[in-house]
């Protein structure tokens, strides 16, 4: 996969490395960019070989300074709703992947950069990044799930403050109210992030997959409903290889050897 704006690799360990590349303009989000990230997952979603990926910022200064503000100016009503679902079909396409991804948030995370990264299943931050929505001092509002998945997340009165004042936050008050896990130097956060995806790697990976649907599906109902598609994902968990394979690995003292079948 070649592109302009985006970056791919894959290393040895099957995790992917998706960076946004456009650092002239803090990685913004034009129309391109968009469309290659779209483009990108939609390989990741069907390429056996990738079994989790990384999100991250080209450069030292920004993760992704939210869409591109220049291109955006002239939207009509039509235009704008177009590309709020554009923007939201590439952040639902990320949350349900099926394989765990995380953001490496590596500076600026402002607009619809904070919103990529609250779509994905984690959020690790290098000690000089910066997130908000400051949508609202453009005089519009947050259009790629902002609105929904921060207040999921943080809570509605801590997604409205950010919000409704426009005020970014920096790492540290960002890990205080839960939006992202874990802060780490920005020479250490790649190594770091991978090294956590690393363990995930080693579990049953029909069992990871299982557990993300669980929870992405879950956070949407009532919890009646979100136990009982518990119930029957943990059914499903027992028709696998993997269940098989990981309880007698545990059984007989040895560690297991997953198919991801
Ligand atoms: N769109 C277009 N260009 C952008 C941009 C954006 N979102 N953010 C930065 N840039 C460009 C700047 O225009 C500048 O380009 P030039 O060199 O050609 O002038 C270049 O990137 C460097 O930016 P700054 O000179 O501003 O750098 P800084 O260090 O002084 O400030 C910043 C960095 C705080 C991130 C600042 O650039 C900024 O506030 N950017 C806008 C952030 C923003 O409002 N994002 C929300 C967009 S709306 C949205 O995302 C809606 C949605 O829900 C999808």
């Amino acid at each position: 996969m070649a592109y302009s704006y985006v970056k791919y690799s894959v290393d040895d360990d099957k995790i992917a490395i998706v960076t946004i590349n456009r650092p002239d303009a803090m990685n913004a989000f034009n129309s391109d960019v968009v469309g290659e990230l779209q483009d990108c997952f939609d390989g990741i979603r069907e390429n056996d070989s990738v079994r989790a990926v990384i999100v991250t910022g080209a450069g030292e200064k920004a993760f992704v300074a939210g869409a591109d503000i220049k291109e955006m100016t002239d939207l009509n009503s039509v235009e704008a709703r177009e590309f709020a679902l554009r923007g939201q079909k590439l952040t639902n396409s990320i949350q349900y992947l099926g394989k765990p991804v995380v953001a490496a948030v590596n500076g600026y995370a402002l607009g619809g950069g904070c919103e990529l990264a609250l779509a994905c299943h984690i959020r690790y931050a290098s000690a000089n990044a910066i997130f908000g929505q400051p949508e609202v001092g453009l005089g519009i509002i947050p259009g790629w799930g902002g609105t929904q998945r921060l207040a999921r997340l943080v809570g509605p009165s801590r997604a409205t403050e950010l919000i409704i004042s426009g005020n970014r936050i920096d790492a540290a008050a960002a890990k205080n109210i839960g939006l992202v896990n874990d802060i780490f130097g920005q020479d250490e956060l790649l190594d770091e992030t991978k090294s956590f995806l690393k363990t995930v790697l080693k579990q049953g990976p029909r069992a990871v997959q299982l557990s993300l649907e669980a929870i992405n599906r879950g956070m949407d109902v009532p919890l009646a409903e979100g136990l009982s598609l518990e119930a029957d994902l943990f059914g499903v968990a027992f028709s696998t290889q993997d269940s098989r394979e990981g309880t007698q690995a545990f059984i007989q003292k040895r560690k297991p050897d997953f198919s991801g079948e």
